[in-house]
């Protein structure tokens, strides 16, 4: 699978390169992205095609893979700043919204910020053959 359309960006001082791929949908095995479309520690965001669909983010860590809805647990509101574009730092997702940060080794725990203690939706993924698909 080659991403379509993929937008990659740097953040502000101090957080990691992270980029938004269109999920592709043509497979039976939902295949999100590559492993390597994430950056190692960072994340990626991955929009289904439907626009009503839920908006995805996925996080990595060496060979793993996880992923969670892009959605804030606090406001359910989408956490990048711009489509694509998020806040991370030392591991941790910082909502655009209102600032609540996630842990992302951490199976998305909510470690500051106005809902702490409340965790992001996960979705299963797995990777397989350098791929990340829906388990
Ligand atoms: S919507 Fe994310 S912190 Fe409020």
């Amino acid at each position: 699978m080659v991403p379509r359309g993929r937008m990659q960006c740097f953040n502000h001082e101090g957080a990691r390169r992270v980029s938004q791929v269109p999920m592709d949908m043509s497979t039976p095995n939902e295949v999100l992205c590559h492993l390597e479309d994430i950056p190692d520690g960072g994340v990626l965001g991955v929009d289904p095609p439907d626009p009503a669909g839920e908006p995805l983010l996925l996080s990595r860590h060496g060979n793993s893979a996880r992923c969670w809805l892009n959605i804030c647990p606090h406001a359910g509101r989408r956490m990048d700043y711009a489509p694509g574009s998020f806040l991370v730092k030392d591991e941790k997702l910082t909502c655009a919204v209102h600032g609540a940060a996630f842990a992302l080794r951490e199976a998305g725990l909510c470690v500051a910020g106005p809902c702490r203690g409340q965790s992001l939706v996960a979705v299963p993924v797995r990777v397989r053959d350098g791929r990340v698909e829906r388990a």
